[in-house]
């Protein structure tokens, strides 16, 4: 690996936009706040977690994620270090919101893979390493909590390269490990970070350096570290810069977020490895990062921090270009212009007006409900980017209101709701009151909780006859058409007016299936 921190020559290849995948428990968190804490955003580390448990001014949603400990919002993080500016995207760690995590992944350049290093490869994580696969996001790999008992570094070596077909290369080795941790060494470099407070490692002569019978007083551990560095240097990958760009190789990190190891040779890392803003596919066309017009697109819509106002952050990310305060962008769905006002920067308990953002970046655009999630803004360029995909849901359910004069008021409300992505939502051919799906159980709560705390409209859910949804399309129109007469009591429109197939069971769907080969059944939809 190179010398870290290098300043870079430009401000879209100092960026670094990434986010953090892991099974819960894992040292999520506690790595963000020290990531945060090392490079200078937050004076003191446990913030991010207080700010979690603090009572809330926002809508009483929010209670949802205090009282089951889940963070259920994505939010982005700003700061900026050793020349680097660091865009860290903030996951939902509950598997209910993995939608929500998926588009997330639109939005990031790399990934860093936290493992508890005495559990090894948990299933979550491997979930979320396969949807950075499909984007062929490259992943850094911090192997955490070599504080405590762990498995053998080989043996999670292994595991990893086993299980993720991804082959590792260790860039640091744990100096001891359980109580008698006491730093990592680099093996590259050959230099040595006690506590993570030291910001440049001291460089060693090799793993006999004398500094060592320090580190590792005991005799017994310090032969076991040496033989290990031998090991690992003769047996295992050296680093390779094409290849975890490519994605084929993970750079592995070891260390404690808890206790302070570790942690900086990751962000050293990011900074000199973690690819800057890459190309984004367009229908058409791929829009580089260095092109000089601005464009973007809105992974995340976030709701009523204020419910009085109503008012929604549209997360986008910057694609290419420079974007500035107060310019007009055009919105190119609806064809309208859109003037960005106020965008915003967020940080780790602030957020400030941004005056500029560049490739990579990720800004908040206040607005009151025209940007929707997969809006593409541009300069005037008529194009549209790919993949903030939506899945087909697995739970359906009828919403059933008890007072029928608010019923208008309940179609605006889902509306909102759906166009936030909080649920989806199907407008039935028939007529038939609307059905609102979801991926996860949990966001049926979230929308019930959210449409009585800031539409004062109390609902319950209704089963519905359907258990799987379908978009359709055909290449021959009469064909689609023939289908939807065939099946209008299981046809609806999504919010963007396309047709949705809903079946009562997989196994119905598959008997349809056979019997109308000219029609395309899809679970992931592309939003436009
Ligand atoms: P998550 O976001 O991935 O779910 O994990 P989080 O950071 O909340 O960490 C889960 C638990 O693991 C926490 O303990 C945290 O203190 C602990 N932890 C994180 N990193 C390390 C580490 O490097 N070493 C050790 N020994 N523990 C670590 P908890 O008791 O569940 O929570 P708390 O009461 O300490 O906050």
């Amino acid at each position: 690996m190179t010398d870290a921190a290098r300043p870079a020559a430009d401000p879209v290849s100092a960026r670094r936009t990434f986010a953090i995948i892991s099974h819960p428990d894992a040292g999520k968190t506690t790595l963000t706040e020290k990531l945060l804490l090392f490079g200078g955003a937050i004076q003191l580390a446990g913030e991010v977690k207080a700010k979690r448990n603090r009572v809330s001014t926002r809508s009483d949603w929010m209670a949802i994620e205090k009282s089951r400990g889940i963070s259920v919002v994505t939010s982005v993080m700003t700061f900026e270090y050793g020349g680097h500016v660091f865009n860290l995207l903030d996951t939902p760690g509950h598997e209910d919101f993995s939608e929500d995590t998926y588009r997330t992944l639109t939005a990031v350049d790399s990934a860093v893979m936290v493992i508890d290093a005495a559990k090894g490869i948990e299933a979550r994580t491997r979930k979320l390493f396969e949807v950075c696969r499909l984007r062929d996001i490259p992943i850094v790999t911090f192997v955490n909590k070599m504080d405590r008992e762990t498995r053998d570094p080989f043996d999670l070596l292994d595991e990893i390269e086993k299980t993720l077909a991804l082959d590792t290369a260790p860039v640091n080795w744990p100096i001891g490990r359980g109580r008698s941790f006491a730093g990592t060494y680099d093996l590259v470099r050959s230099t040595v970070r006690g506590l993570d407070e030291e910001v440049v490692p001291r460089s060693v002569s090799g793993p006999d350096d004398p500094l060592f019978d320090e580190l590792l007083p005991d005799p017994a551990e310090r032969a076991t570290f040496r033989e290990e560095v031998e090991l690992a240097r003769e047996g295992l990958n050296a680093f390779d810069l094409a290849a975890f760009r490519e994605g084929h190789l993970t750079p592995v990190f070891f260390g404690s977020a808890l206790r302070n190891y570790g942690v900086r040779d990751l962000i050293d890392a990011l900074g000199a490895v973690a690819p800057p803003p890459r190309a984004q596919d367009a229908d058409g066309r791929a829009v580089e990062a260095a092109e000089p017009k601005m464009t973007g697109f809105v992974f995340k819509i976030q709701a009523n921090m204020d419910p009085n106002h109503r008012d929604r952050i549209a997360f986008m990310r910057v694609c290419s270009g420079r974007l500035q305060r107060g310019m007009k962008a055009k919105l190119v769905r609806t064809g309208k212009p859109i003037t960005l006002s106020a965008p915003q920067f967020f940080f780790a308990q602030d957020r400030a007006v941004a005056d500029e953002a560049f490739a990579g970046d990720v800004v908040g655009i206040p607005n009151h409900g025209t940007l929707r999630i997969g809006d593409t803004l541009t300069e005037g360029e008529d194009l549209v980017f790919r993949g903030v995909p939506s899945f087909a849901p697995e739970i359906m359910r009828r919403v059933k209101l008890s007072d029928a004069m608010k019923a208008k008021k309940l179609k605006e409300a889902l509306q909102q709701l759906a166009e936030e992505g909080v649920v989806q939502l199907f407008v039935p051919h028939d007529g038939s009151g609307a059905i609102v799906g979801v991926v996860g159980a949990l966001q049926l709560d979230v929308l019930k909780e959210r449409l009585q705390a800031e539409y004062s409209l109390p609902i319950d859910y209704e089963q519905t006859r359907f258990s799987v949804c379908r978009w359709i399309a055909s290449e021959d129109e009469r064909k689609l058409d023939e289908f939807m007469n065939a099946n209008r009591s299981a046809m609806a429109d999504d919010l963007d007016g396309a047709p949705v197939f809903l079946a009562p069971s997989p196994f119905s769907l598959r008997y349809d299936e056979e019997r109308w080969p000219q029609i395309r059944f899809t679970d992931i939809k592309d939003y436009q």
